[in-house]
């Protein structure tokens, strides 16, 4: 690829015009670094690693949330113009820099950390019970390559309509856990999903799958979360 790119930023005071020069391989993060470093150094956006690792990167480039240090201009431009707007769904604090709060305090609500099951006296750890090609182990393993980049969250609709709901990155945080043997949260994180805030209030629109820059699906991921709590009962609804 040859010829210059015209990229239209959406800006704190507004859309802002650059024309960058294309190259071969070139990244979308590559394009936001060019303008920072030769056209605009006021310009604010956020990275670190440029490997697909922290998951730091995202934005919405032409309408589409994507993490950019693995999106290739020449797979999204078109015809030679690139649109970028910061993540949608969460609060702008400058230019293409998304507050990020809001995102991981979803995941403290669903209680995404891991908490310890007690050991009954005389057990071994659990660290050392369940073998890493055992079904339970596959089966934790399924979400757990989340790297919080918010993508399938700004892809959300329903997060858009209700900024309380937990989306789908907190809530397939939360299925890794409910399906991890040593983790002992159990009714109580199936409590904490369910409800108008929560699985329930997923459509099972599948964007989120879609969009996943991982390649997972936080879709089944919330399927999951609504048939346990169904059969689980975790308010004791069904119990009579
Ligand atoms: S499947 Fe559910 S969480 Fe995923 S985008 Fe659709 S409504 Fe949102
Ligand atoms: S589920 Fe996928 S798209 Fe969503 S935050 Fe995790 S890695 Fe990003
Ligand atoms: S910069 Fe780390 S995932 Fe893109």
């Amino acid at each position: 690829m040859e010829g210059t790119l015209t990229v239209k930023v959406a800006r704190s005071e507004g859309p802002v015009e650059y024309q960058v020069p294309a190259r071969a391989n070139q990244t979308v993060l590559d394009v936001v670094s060019y303008i920072q470093r030769e056209l605009e150094p006021g310009l604010a956006y956020r990275y670190a690693c440029r490997v697909g690792m922290c998951g730091s990167c995202a934005m919405t480039v032409n309408g589409r949330p994507r993490w950019t240090c693995r999106t290739h201009v020449a797979k999204v431009a078109r015809r030679g113009v690139l649109e970028l707007a910061p993540l949608a769904h969460l609060p702008v604090l400058r230019d293409l820099v998304t507050d990020m709060a809001p995102f991981f305090e979803k995941w403290r609500k669903a209680l995404g950390h891991f908490r310890p099951r007690e050991a009954p006296e005389g057990e071994i750890p659990d660290f050392a019970l369940i073998p890493p090609a055992s079904p339970e182990r596959q089966q934790a393993d399924a979400g757990i390559e989340c790297i919080g980049c918010g993508v399938c969250h700004a892809a959300c609709d329903i997060v858009g309509w209700n900024p309380d709901y937990l989306g789908p990155a907190a809530l397939n945080r939360a299925w890794t856990l409910v399906n991890d043997l040593r983790d002992g949260a159990g009714a109580e994180r199936l409590a904490a999903v369910a409800g108008d805030a929560g699985c329930h209030a997923c459509h099972s629109t599948q964007s989120c799958t879609a969009v996943c820059v991982k390649g997972l699906d936080p879709a089944a991921a919330i399927a999951g979360l609504k048939r346990r709590i169904f059969w689980q009962d975790p308010f004791g609804w069904g119990g009579g």
